[in-house]
């Protein structure tokens, strides 16, 4: 294939302000040239979540700085850059504006094309950038924003098998975390609190189980962590370490029990139409949790899928996933949208239903 194609991108859709550069010559694997992320936690600590007026104006204030340090850093001039890429959506809709029209400046200003890139597909197409997947893959996306199972075929053809119908796992973390006393972000602190624990000192539910298909469910298991944990403050006036440790462990065998379930049933429509080389790859903070990624790694053994994990800078929010996507949209011919336009929904399979809830970190879809 052709010469060198070097992208500049940009994502502003949650609490990150990132930018990337990513060059690929011919056909060699795309390489990061550089990945700057600015993380907006601090400024969200205080508010037990995102707060969108602040993030947005945050971005405003970062992403021009981000995209300069991104170019520095890969030692790129604009004047080396093929297209500028933005996430145009699903997020948070301030913050998605700022990232368009910073993007839309800096194309305009050296003549560039602007792709406008989908936030989920960045997610879903990571597993290409690190692991050079061939499609079709099946994509289990499980971050604080997102949960869904999704046939990745093609750089804009997903088809989307399910997906949370009220929280995203890590939000159900996170929830967790706080009602436990354990510090933000959740996912890690709830980990290490289980441990020490028993998780069959708690009956918990598992969700959608008993339904056929691959939606799922994270919000009643929160609810019922919510009663366990005041069952033992009324009897005891206190949570033990114990006590903590076991709703923590209780907690998360949960979750690992419905994610397993349904990626079972996600793979066995998979494999109708998956290559000899079958693979399950997942994207999002959860993926990092030891004992959920020890189930999806069972269930992918079980039914002969290869199991993988992007890195987990790549897996969480970054601008290389973005530019990644606009790289290959790039390679396909795509030289841009005249107005690239900021939408908080933007499913990637516009044949499923649209999904429930707009969640903590805005809209999942
Ligand atoms: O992908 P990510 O960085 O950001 C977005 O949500 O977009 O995911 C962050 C989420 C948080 O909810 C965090 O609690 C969760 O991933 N997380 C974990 C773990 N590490 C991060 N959840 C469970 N176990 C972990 N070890
Ligand atoms: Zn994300």
């Amino acid at each position: 294939m052709g010469s060198s194609v070097t992208i500049l991108g940009l994502e502003s859709s949650c609490d990150d302000t990132a930018a990337a550069v990513l060059r690929q010559d011919g056909d060699a694997p795309a390489r990061i040239l550089s990945s700057v992320v600015f993380d907006q936690a601090q400024l969200h600590a205080a508010y037990g979540g995102v707060v969108p007026e602040i993030a947005a104006r945050a971005h405003a204030e970062k992403l021009d700085i981000c995209a300069a340090q991104a170019l520095d850093e890969a030692g790129v001039s604009l004047d080396r850059i093929d297209a500028v890429a933005v996430t145009a959506g699903p997020g948070l809709i301030g913050g998605v504006l700022s990232g368009v029209m910073c993007a839309r400046g800096i194309a305009t200003g050296a003549g560039l094309p602007l792709i406008g890139v989908n936030h989920l597909a960045g997610h879903a197409l990571t597993p290409r950038l690190t692991d050079q997947l061939r499609y079709p893959y099946l994509m289990l996306l499980v971050s604080g924003g997102h949960c869904q199972f999704l046939i990745v075929r093609g750089v804009s053809d997903f088809l989307r098998l399910g997906g949370t119908i009220d929280d995203a796992p890590g939000e159900a973390f996170d929830k967790t975390a706080r009602l436990l006393g354990l510090p933000q972000p959740g996912g890690p602190a709830v980990e290490d609190a289980a441990r020490a624990g028993d998780p069959g000192r708690f009956a918990f539910p598992r969700p959608l189980l008993n339904k056929p298909g691959c939606d799922m469910s994270f919000s009643g298991l929160k609810t019922a962590l919510l009663r366990a944990r005041d069952r033992i403050v009324a009897e005891k006036s206190g949570l033990t370490l114990r006590d903590r440790a076991d709703l923590c462990a209780g907690f998360q065998a949960a979750v690992a029990d419905v994610l397993a379930e349904k990626s079972r049933r996600a793979i066995g429509i998979y494999l109708n139409e998956a290559p000899s080389d079958a693979v399950i790859a997942v994207a999002g903070g959860v993926a990092a949790n030891r004992s959920i990624r020890t189930a999806l790694e069972q269930v992918a053994h079980d039914n002969s899928c290869r199991f993988v994990a992007p890195p987990l800078r790549l897996c969480t929010d970054n601008a290389a996933m973005i530019a990644y996507c606009a790289l290959e949209q790039y390679r396909e011919g795509h030289r841009g949208e005249p107005e690239v336009v900021a939408r908080s929904r933007w499913p990637l399979d516009q044949r499923s239903a649209p999904i429930l809830g707009s969640g903590r970190k805005g809209a999942k879809a």
